[in-house]
């Protein structure tokens, strides 16, 4: 009912709507109406009351509330239903609780801020409030080998968006970050549930550094992190930021399906940041070093080191020479 009023009020912009006529095209009590506009009010949107004349919409905040992120996202099937936290732990834990209960490919989980925030390899994740942290449900047929080529896919999606609404050089480094400016602007973390042959679902969950103040972050990611506000020197919408990333994810989902990894791995290729420089992957059980020649058929990283040695590495944290 709230969304219905917030829709009304958008509408009607910049003319004050009477309660009276709320009430009758909602079909619900003016008192309702009352209640409902004080919660709008709570969640920081900017509406007058005028006695006699009503309540008139004059500005709305900048938070991903579903309402407003399904409203002309124009996708198939992802974002139709979304789930909104003003603090959670992880989405991305979040989105597995849903996954487990059933929910459909793809639900969205997006919050304000994590307090549990989660990076790759055990990390943590800060995530405080101004960045997008958002959660993506999927259920593919193909075979688990295939997934770690879905957080590539992912990388490309947040790519394109940054390259088009920001016109900043973002580029992918490999295997799951976006970097604008030699800094990390944005972190995928992909899990998953799976048997042998046959996904469950996979949670696709991405971190992308908005409208954040470089001393917002923690002091050791200060010099290798960036945000969009800090590269653009202002402030962007996140909802329109957001939105287009749920119909680029879609989009490079649906390519990725009909014509398999290697349009998207083309694509990976021509916007790496990896690609060229001389880096040292510690992949686990060691560190090798080398120039970074390419991105193979499955997604991994081939590398030739300074022995003319060529070494493929599937997963790891890459840094540079
Ligand atoms: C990394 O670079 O290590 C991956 C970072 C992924 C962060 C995102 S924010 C939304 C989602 N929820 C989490 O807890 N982590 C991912």
């Amino acid at each position: 009912m709230k969304d219905c009023i917030l829709r009304l009020l958008k509408e009607e912009k910049g003319r004050y709507v009477s309660g009276e006529e709320i009430s009758g095209r909602l079909g619900i009590s003016r008192t309702a109406v009352w209640k409902y506009i004080n919660a709008l009010k709570e969640e920081g949107y900017e509406i007058e009351s005028r006695s006699r004349a009503g309540y008139m919409l004059l500005g709305a905040p900048d938070l991903l509330l579903p309402f407003e992120v399904k409203e002309g996202l124009g996708t198939r099937f992802l974002g139709k239903e979304v789930h909104h936290f003003s603090e959670v732990r992880s989405t991305n834990d979040e989105a597995k609780s849903l996954a487990g209960k059933g929910a459909g490919e793809g639900t969205v989980v997006v919050a304000e801020r994590q307090i549990g925030g989660k990076g790759r390899l055990g990390r943590s994740w800060a995530s405080p409030a101004g960045g997008i942290w958002v959660s993506i449900i999927l259920r593919p047929a193909f075979q688990p080998l295939e997934a770690p080529k879905l957080t590539l896919a992912t990388a490309l999606a947040v790519t394109r968006v940054l390259r088009e609404e920001t016109h900043l050089d973002a580029r992918i480094k490999w295997p799951n970050d976006v970097f604008i400016n030699s800094k990390k602007v944005c972190g995928i973390l992909t899990e998953m549930n799976a048997e042998l042959d046959r996904i469950h679902y996979v949670i696709l969950g991405i971190g992308l550094n908005v409208n954040i103040d470089i001393m917002d972050f923690p002091e050791e990611v200060r010099g290798t992190a960036t945000s969009l506000m800090e590269e653009l020197g202002k402030p962007i919408s996140r909802l329109q930021l957001l939105r287009s990333i749920l119909r680029e994810e879609e989009k490079v989902y649906d390519l990725f399906l009909k014509d398999g990894f290697a349009p998207i791995r083309e694509e990976v290729r021509n916007l790496s940041y990896t690609l060229g420089k001389w880096v040292t992957v510690n992949y686990g059980k060691g560190m090798v070093s080398g120039k970074a020649l390419d991105i193979s058929e499955s997604g991994a990283l081939l590398l030739r080191t300074d022995k003319g040695r060529m070494i493929t590495v599937t997963s790891g944290d890459v840094g540079e020479e």
